[in-house]
């Protein structure tokens, strides 16, 4: 199974592969960053996580909204 990455409706991107050796995080410098256990990481995309750059859950008590949403609910609004 390849690498998959899933934008989760105004949530994170999640990332999965079926060995977890697959998976490499590396910062803007090129350091690796420590993933944690398992086959799955999610990485946050709504910017309010405290534990960056993975999702800790935040998007949810902030209302956070995804571009495809976002865009969808300023055209209706339009
Ligand atoms: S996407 Fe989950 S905390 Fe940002």
């Amino acid at each position: 199974m390849p690498l998959t990455i899933t934008i989760a409706n105004n949530g994170p991107l999640k990332i999965s592969a079926e060995d977890a050796a697959q998976l490499e995080l590396r910062d803007h410098e090129g350091n690796l960053i420590p993933l944690p256990e398992g086959k799955n990481i999610s990485l946050c995309r709504c910017g309010a996580s405290t534990r960056k750059p993975f999702c800790d859950g935040q998007h949810s008590k902030i209302g956070f909204i995804g571009a495809n949403a976002a865009r969808e609910a300023a055209d209706a609004q339009a």
